[in-house]
């Protein structure tokens, strides 16, 4: 997801909820506990849904065949649970395979930091971060992000020994992957959710 004046927010990012400029006060500040509630609810059906359709369609064409649903359905699903929702809502990663998945600079430091974190043992899948930030033209956005754990499941296509079929199928639809070479317990990536605030 790309926003404009986001890029100062990396070195801020240790506080829960950060404000570019200006800096209101205190009781200035949105209350988004609904929109958290709402996020942690869309991250796990989006990452329910995938998984339902990928186990599916393994089952009836082998891994290969999860390649397309994957490559078919992932931003499908993504896009319904955002427009039921009125929220942005994808993934992204460190190590992506869709470009179009690229992390902006917010995600790109919250990523880095749900590494740190699971580095001190903080345990992957309850690792989430949360701000709201604001644009050039006062515009306030409420981020969310949830890290995405890798499992076994995920190695098939996620991991370093690659079936030959799977292997070329990946080759043909992303040339550029990176998503590979993952270790079951490793963060694989991220749920990503925005809402413009009025
Ligand atoms: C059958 C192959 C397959 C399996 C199994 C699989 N993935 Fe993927 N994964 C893909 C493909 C293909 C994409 C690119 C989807 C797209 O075009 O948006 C992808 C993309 C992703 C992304 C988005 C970031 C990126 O790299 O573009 C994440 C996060 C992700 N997978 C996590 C997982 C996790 C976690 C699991 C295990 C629960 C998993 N995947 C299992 C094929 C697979």
């Amino acid at each position: 997801m790309r926003y404009s004046s986001t890029l100062v927010l990396g070195a801020m990012l240790a506080a829960g909820v950060v404000f570019a400029r200006p800096q209101p006060a205190v009781d200035e500040q949105p209350d988004v506990g609904a929109e958290v509630e709402v996020s942690r609810t869309a991250a796990q059906q989006f990452g329910g849904a995938l998984k339902e359709a990928l186990q599916q369609a393994i089952k009836t064409g082998g891994p290969a065949n999860g390649v397309a649903i994957c490559h078919d359905q992932a931003g499908k699903i993504a896009a319904d649970l955002g427009a039921k929702l009125d929220m942005i809502v994808g993934r992204t990663s460190l190590k992506i395979r869709n470009p179009g998945n690229a992390p902006d600079n917010w995600e790109l430091a919250v990523l880095k930091q749900f590494e740190a974190r699971k580095a001190q043992g903080e345990p992957a899948g309850k690792l989430e971060f949360f701000a709201v930030i604001e644009d050039d033209q006062g515009q306030k956005t409420f981020r969310y992000m949830k890290a995405i754990p890798t499992a076994s499941l995920c190695l098939a296509c996620h991991g370093d020994k690659l079936d030959p079929e799977v292997d070329a199928k990946l080759k043909t639809l992303y040339p550029n992957d990176t998503a590979r070479g993952f270790k079951e317990g490793d963060l694989r990536g991220a749920f990503t959710i925005a809402k413009p605030l009025p």
